[in-house]
């Protein structure tokens, strides 16, 4: 149980402990311990160099990017209905396991315990059901709790690694959307197929549940774990993920994320890589391409990388709702606009329009070509599934209905 009120954290950055204390007042602040200009940033756009001490009227985005959302929110207000679930409660919830590099204690509390290990091999074993879902998310909410997003997941440790942090990211199946984890399985096969990189991932033997291992964990020569840092895209932004109804994350343009990646002199590779990203999310008529499903990864505000593609599913076979409660859409439009200004508007763009926003707005050098890849992956993928035992027949047979369109963005024209 966690104290009633929380005014203050100790935070660690990467391998450094109590590098700064975040306290709430009427305001947040920030601040760094030591004086020195030349250590690692709280966040990106909160170097030492400019301020010792940073405050600001909400929790800091960069901070707020990982407070749980949607299922594990709401499993962690049903384990502890008395709790406060203040952002200062969350983030002690989350402790050392966000994503990202950051972490949380109270001052002077205990080292959490260390849950027990999995192997890869016994998760992708698991016949998936509610209840065994549950019970995998009671065991590791302690220690898997660092993460945004709606769908139901959890963090669990590997048993291969010989650190305490959990490096595995299990996504369950949802009643809401059927065949979730073997479409974003497909997804990703594609991807891989067509260049694109993603995190390491496999599906369960049972088709039921994605296991993916952190991109932000990087496995040293030693065997120890460097945790790089992690932004996303709406925390980069500004954004706060409990912004009302989350919905600000469906604002905004791909075409301002690619000025922004600009601004933050991501070289030129990156900015390939966000156009495959992009063109790739339109191919496989993924509309759930928002805010909080890009970012950067980095050690210095000087080395700074686009993550790789994560969260992608052809969402238009689904009947959806973008928040609890609200209306149910045809997903027939992307999440945010390609390009950015008030006249343009999610439509799905043509394929002028699509090489257009490649060469002019990410600099590609040959779009078309990016476009012919990316059409060869998703043909490889739905080819190898036919074989594949775990995806569902109705389901392939909905998902090469949907790339169909897609495919057409490569084809040759006159
Ligand atoms: N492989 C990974 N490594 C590290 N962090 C990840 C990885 N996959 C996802 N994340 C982080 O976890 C968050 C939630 O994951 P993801 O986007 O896959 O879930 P979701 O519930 O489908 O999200 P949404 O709310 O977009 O539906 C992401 O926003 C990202 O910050
Ligand atoms: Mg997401």
């Amino acid at each position: 149980m966690l104290p009633e009120r929380i005014p203050q954290l100790d935070v660690s950055i990467g391998d450094r402990p109590s590098a700064g204390q975040l306290l709430k007042a009427s305001t947040y602040e920030f601040r760094y311990l030591t004086a020195t200009a030349q250590q690692p940033s709280v966040a990106l756009l909160m170097p030492a160099a400019e301020k010792l001490t940073w405050t600001d009227g909400d929790l800091f985005a960069p901070m707020d990017q990982n407070l749980p959302e949607g299922d594990l929110f709401m499993r962690i207000r049903a384990l502890f209905p008395k709790q406060q679930t203040t952002a200062m409660h969350l983030l002690a919830l989350i402790g050392d396991n966000g994503i990202g590099r950051l972490g949380y204690r109270i001052p002077g509390a205990d080292v959490p315990p260390v849950a027990t290990p999995l192997t890869k091999e016994f998760l992708l074993d698991t016949r998936y059901t509610p209840e065994v879902f549950d019970d995998l998310v009671m065991a590791y909410l302690s220690s898997g709790s660092g993460i945004a997003g709606v769908q139901p997941k959890i963090m669990v440790p590997e048993a291969r690694m010989t650190v305490p942090i959990p490096t595995l990211i299990v996504k369950a199946a949802s009643d809401a959307y059927p065949g979730l984890a073997a479409n974003e399985y497909l997804c990703l096969r594609a991807a891989n197929q067509g260049g694109i990189d993603t995190p390491v991932f496999d599906l369960s033997n049972d088709g039921k549940m994605l296991v993916l291992e952190r991109f932000d964990a990087v496995l040293r020569k030693d065997r120890s774990v460097e945790r790089l840092g992690f932004e996303d895209i709406a925390a980069l932004s500004g954004q706060r993920v409990r912004d009302t109804l989350s919905d600000r994350k469906y604002h905004g343009s791909y075409q301002r994320i690619a000025e922004l990646l600009k601004q933050l002199q991501l070289p030129q590779v990156d900015l390939d890589r966000f156009f495959a990203q992009v063109a790739f999310s339109i191919m496989v008529r993924n509309g759930d391409a928002h805010l909080k499903n890009f970012g950067v990864l980095y050690r210095t505000p000087q080395d700074v990388w686009l993550a790789p593609m994560f969260d992608v599913v052809t969402t238009a076979i689904y009947r959806y709702t973008r928040y609890n409660g609200g209306p149910e859409l045809e997903d027939r439009t992307l999440a945010l606009k390609l390009f950015a200004g008030k006249h343009r508007n999610k439509t799905y763009p043509t394929t002028e329009e699509l090489l257009v926003f490649g060469s002019k707005v990410c600099n590609v050098s040959a779009p078309a070509a990016v476009l012919r890849r990316i059409a060869r992956g998703m043909q490889q993928a739905l080819l190898e599934a036919q074989a594949d035992e775990r995806i569902p027949r109705e389901l392939l047979g909905r998902m090469r209905d949907a790339w169909a369109t897609g495919l057409e963005y490569a084809k040759d024209r006159r």
